[in-house]
C-alpha cells in the first residue's frame, strides 16, 4: 500500500473518531450514559428528604444575606413587629394590587384560600393537622400590617417563612392585598 493511501485512511478514521461519528451537526448526539445530564428539579413546596427542613424551599445559610438585602429588625420579636410601619400603607392602586394578587396567588392561596377564607376544606388543608386559618378573621383584621408582615417574613408554627421567596416590598403588597380581602373586595 502506498504511503498516501495509508495516510488518507488514517485521516478518515481520525475524522470519524474525533467527530464522535456524528457528521450531521443538526442532530443531537445519542446519549448513552444519561446519569448526570438531567438533574431532577425540586419544586418549591415539594417534600425533600435531603434538606434540613425537609422542604424544597431552601432557607439561606445562617448569618448570610443576599446583596442589597436589609436585615429584618423584628425577627425575634412579634410584639415589636406590631409597630413596624407599612411603607406602602394605603397604596391600593391597580399596579400595586396586581403585585399583591400575584404573590398571594402563588404563595398563600394554596393554603389560606383564594379569598383568604382559610384552608379547612382545600386540598392542602385537608392533609394538614393544623388547618391554615382564615385571614379574613376578626383576629387578623385586628392585627397591624406589621404583624401580618411579620408572619409572612418569619413564618408561624408549621407555616414556613417567605422572606427568601417574596422580596420585602412585595411582602407589603401582599399585606395590602390581604386587607382588601378582609374588606370583601
Ligand atoms: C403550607 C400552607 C401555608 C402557606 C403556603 C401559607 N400559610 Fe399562612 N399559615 C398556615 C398555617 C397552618 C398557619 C397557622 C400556624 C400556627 O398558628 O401555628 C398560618 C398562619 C398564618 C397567619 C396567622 C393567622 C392566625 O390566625 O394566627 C397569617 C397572617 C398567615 N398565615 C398569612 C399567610 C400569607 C400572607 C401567606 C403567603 C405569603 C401564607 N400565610 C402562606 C399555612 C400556610
Amino acid at each position: 500500500m502506498n504511503h498516501v493511501l495509508k495516510n488518507s485512511i488514517f485521516i478518515l478514521i481520525s475524522f470519524f473518531v474525533l467527530s464522535g461519528c456524528n457528521i450531521d451537526k443538526s442532530v443531537p448526539n445519542i446519549e448513552l450514559i444519561q446519569d448526570m445530564m438531567e438533574s431532577p428539579a425540586i419544586k418549591p413546596q415539594e417534600y425533600d428528604a435531603g434538606s434540613p427542613n425537609h422542604s424544597g424551599m431552601r432557607v439561606p445559610p445562617e448569618g448570610t444575606q443576599p446583596q442589597g438585602f436589609t436585615p429584618y429588625r423584628y425577627a425575634a420579636d412579634f410584639d415589636a413587629a406590631k409597630g413596624n410601619k407599612n411603607p406602602m400603607a394605603g397604596q391600593y392602586t391597580e399596579e400595586t394590587l396586581k403585585v399583591g394578587v400575584k404573590y398571594y396567588t402563588i404563595h398563600c392561596s394554596v393554603c389560606h384560600g383564594a379569598g383568604g377564607e382559610g384552608g379547612e376544606n382545600n386540598s392542602i388543608g385537608a392533609k394538614m393537622a393544623l388547618k391554615p386559618p382564615a385571614l379574613t378573621s376578626a383576629k387578623i383584621k385586628g392585627w397591624t400590617d406589621g404583624q401580618i408582615y411579620h408572619v409572612i417574613t418569619m413564618g408561624q408554627g408549621v407555616m414556613g417563612p417567605y422572606a427568601a421567596h417574596i422580596p420585602e416590598k412585595y411582602r407589603w403588597q401582599v399585606v395590602n392585598y390581604v386587607r382588601t380581602l378582609q374588606q370583601g373586595q
